[in-house]
């Protein structure tokens, strides 16, 4: 298998920026595509914030991050991923839309690049299928954030060819991340039981067990998560966690990967969540505060 030597990522978007930021950060050269200059220049923006922050605390010198930044090329152009050794997608959790963006790749990147996609939780196959190169094709699901999550969930569908599977799984260690390889099956290990716990904190919430503040406390302190489980669903996105729970609950039909009626009324005011400013909390001042509209 040819050595992978420039990254194409798909959507620059939560995790895109992050993924193209790591690949930049372990050598790669890479191609971070957007739909428009306006997603490109946000998340090039968020690197370099990234990149400025690392700067300031020391960890990196301004001519490594320098060296990181010029190593990411970006574009709203798909032609320009053609000689890409390896391409992922991070565009948004809707099937029909990923699948109308790999037809259209498939045909313009050279015939021995591998694929991959970031998917949270769609079955890596149904992608696989619609391009001409299904064995090299497996999923890479990284995790927010990107840049500090040791994570990569490498996913083999029945079309991965071991030879590919091995390729990714060697990409992914070349990041510094840790691997495991989970079965193509809706929401692969992490999410099949973190998405179902978020679900039970929200209806927590819901049935007055407590708080959005005392539930976050609780799991903070008293299990030691880094952030509450409505924190965290604000942090994924509820957008995503709302089709993460789609995807689930059609696969498996079963209540615990339902939407709570609570994640429909954000979603339905168009509240994602820490992204767009308001989710189970609302982000304007130093610190996030409940928001009273729910
Ligand atoms: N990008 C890059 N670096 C970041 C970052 C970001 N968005 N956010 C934080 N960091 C870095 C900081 O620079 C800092 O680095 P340093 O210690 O070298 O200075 C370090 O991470 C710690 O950050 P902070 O001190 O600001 O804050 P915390 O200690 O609270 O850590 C956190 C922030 C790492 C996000 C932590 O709260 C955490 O681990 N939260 C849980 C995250 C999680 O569970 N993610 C998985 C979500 S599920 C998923 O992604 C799957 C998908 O399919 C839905």
């Amino acid at each position: 298998m040819a050595q992978i030597k420039t990254v194409g990522v798909l959507g620059a978007g939560l995790m895109g920026h992050g993924i193209a930021q790591v690949s930049a950060d372990a050598g790669f050269e890479v191609v971070l595509r957007e739909v428009d200059e306006e997603h490109l220049t946000k998340g090039l923006g968020r690197i370099e914030k990234q990149l400025s922050r690392a700067v300031e605390k020391g960890r990196i010198e301004q001519s490594g991050a320098d060296a990181l930044r010029g190593r990411i090329a970006g574009t709203t152009q798909y032609g320009e991923l053609a000689d890409c050794d390896l391409v992922i997608e991070a565009i948004t959790e809707n099937l029909p839309l990923k699948l109308e963006m790999w037809r259209e790749v498939d045909e313009i990147v050279k015939p021995d690049a591998l694929f991959a996609t970031n998917t949270s939780s769609l079955p890596v196959i149904n992608q696989a299928a619609v391009t001409n190169r299904a064995e090299r094709f497996f999923g890479l699901h990284f995790f927010n954030p990107a840049q500090v999550m040791k994570l990569v969930e490498v996913v083999k569908c029945v079309t991965t060819s071991d030879e590919a599977l091995a390729a990714g799984v060697a990409f992914a260690k070349q990041l510094g991340k840790l691997t495991v390889q989970t079965k193509d099956k809706a929401g692969f290990i992490v999410n099949r039981l973190l998405v179902p716990y978020m679900l039970d904190a929200i209806r927590a919430y819901e049935e007055g067990v407590g708080s959005i503040e005392e539930i976050d406390a609780a799991m903070k302190a008293g299990a030691a998560h880094p952030m509450g489980p409505l924190t965290l669903a604000d942090f994924v996105g509820l957008d995503t966690l709302g089709s993460i729970c789609d995807v689930m609950f059609d696969e498996f039909r079963e209540r615990r990967f339902a939407q709570p009626p609570t994640l429909r009324k954000l979603l339905a005011a168009g509240w994602y969540g820490k992204k767009s400013g308001k989710g189970f909390y609302e982000y304007r001042g130093e610190e996030p505060v409940a928001n009273p509209g729910i």
